[in-house]
């Protein structure tokens, strides 16, 4: 497939910025809602070029940013985040081949298991990791908001969302 033969898959540079700042409110409709104010990508590049940097991959096509993948190893387990694909470059085996990417980076690190959240309205997404071998754990994921957005008001539609419609494929 000529897409797959020419795509390349390296480390974010911030002259990417732009590009996955876009690529991130087409794929993400989380990032284009301003009711979400701590939903900001660029807080999201910042704060990964603070941790990791090296963990943050881009695919390229053509000089061009096509998607996007994030991995972090805590020193127990790996997390992906961010995995998006440019809408008119999708089923084309270009997310398989950022999660690879990124699990091969995690692996190299001596980490042992990789976890990862869908929300539970996003079918597609779940058809797509299980697809790449990933299975739901039988558990639910928690989370609080610390520091400065703790106090962050949480929309309805978002609290809905967590825990119960969260389903990690892979957690413990
Ligand atoms: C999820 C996403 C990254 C997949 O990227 P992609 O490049 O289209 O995926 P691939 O082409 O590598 O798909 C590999 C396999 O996954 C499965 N798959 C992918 N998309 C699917 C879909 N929409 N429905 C069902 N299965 C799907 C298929 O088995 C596919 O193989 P096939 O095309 O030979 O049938 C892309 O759809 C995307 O960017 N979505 C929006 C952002 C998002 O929600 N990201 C996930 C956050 S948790």
């Amino acid at each position: 497939m000529t897409t797959a033969a020419t795509l390349s898959i390296r480390c974010f540079d911030a002259s990417d910025t732009d590009a996955v700042v876009a690529l991130w409110q087409e794929a993400f409709p989380e990032y284009r809602d301003t009711t979400r104010p701590h939903r900001n990508p660029h807080l999201s590049i910042a704060n990964k070029m603070a941790t990791q940097p090296d963990l943050f991959f881009v695919a390229e096509l053509d000089h061009r940013v096509i998607g996007t993948v994030m991995a972090g190893y805590d020193g127990h387990r790996g997390w992906m985040y961010s995995l998006a694909v440019d809408a008119t470059q999708r089923r084309l085996g270009i997310g398989k081949r950022l999660v690879a990417h990124a699990e091969a980076a995690l692996t190299a690190r001596g980490c042992p298991k990789v976890n990862l959240q869908v929300l539970s309205a996003k079918e597609e997404v779940r058809a797509f990791y299980e697809a790449l071998g990933y299975r739901a754990d039988a558990v639910i994921s928690l989370g609080k908001r610390l520091g400065a957005m703790a106090d962050a008001a949480v929309p309805a539609a978002e609290a809905k969302e967590a825990p119960e419609a969260t389903t990690s494929p892979f957690v413990v």
